[in-house]
């Protein structure tokens, strides 16, 4: 987790999203950003669905016909465009932090959630969705291990989401965006009296 900075140049305050999300397939991050975003009473956006929007066409389609690589392309575009998208909650598909010039922004971002799930809470909150390609991924929990650490890596908070409903974890966001950026460099689940 890196430490929370201040205003950067790249991505100054009221210009960008108030938080954006992080997090694996899984992680609730459209649950708790839909939920967010009412309770701070400001847009909710999902790159997914902007991607979808902008194509035509859903993302398990899109994977099929123009394969993965033409999918992070087209997200990388979508998800630059949406951080500069002034004060929205921005939940992030599960890939779109691993794309390194998706990662320089979002190092300039002054509040990143990572909603960490582990592979088998993950799995179980999935199931066997066919609109999400990369749950049949040959090497699902390397991919899950490499991208729990980038997520982290990238993030100003991570909240540990297994044991925690989409409501708890709204709360403990709230409460993020309410300290001071000072306070804010443990785990979130390592607070007193965050549970
Ligand atoms: C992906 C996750 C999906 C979607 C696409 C690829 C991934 O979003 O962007 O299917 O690479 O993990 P969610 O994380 O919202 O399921």
């Amino acid at each position: 987790m890196r430490t929370p900075t201040g205003p950067d140049p790249a991505c100054p305050p009221g210009q960008a999203p108030v938080v954006v999300l992080l997090g694996f397939m899984g992680a609730g991050k459209s649950a708790v950003g839909e939920r967010l975003a009412h309770a701070l009473g400001v847009p909710y956006v999902d790159s997914d669905d902007a991607i979808v929007a902008d194509q035509g066409r859903s993302i398990a389609d899109i994977f099929a016909t123009d394969g993965e690589p033409a999918f992070r392309a087209l997200e990388h575009s979508v998800v630059a465009r949406l951080l500069t998208r002034p004060g929205v909650v921005l939940a992030l598909g599960g890939g779109a932090a691993m794309h390194p010039a998706t990662q320089a922004l979002l190092r300039a971002h002054p509040r990143t959630v990572h909603l960490a799930v582990s592979l088998s809470v993950a799995l179980a909150r999935c199931g066997d969705d066919p609109s999400r390609p990369m749950l049949r991924h040959p090497e699902l929990a390397a991919l899950h291990s490499l991208r729990t650490a980038a997520y982290s890596e990238l993030a100003t908070h991570v909240i540990d989401t297994d044991r925690l409903d989409a409501d708890q974890v709204c709360r403990h966001i709230l409460q993020v965006l309410a300290d001071p950026p000072t306070q804010r460099s443990q785990p979130d689940g390592n607070r007193p009296g965050s549970g």
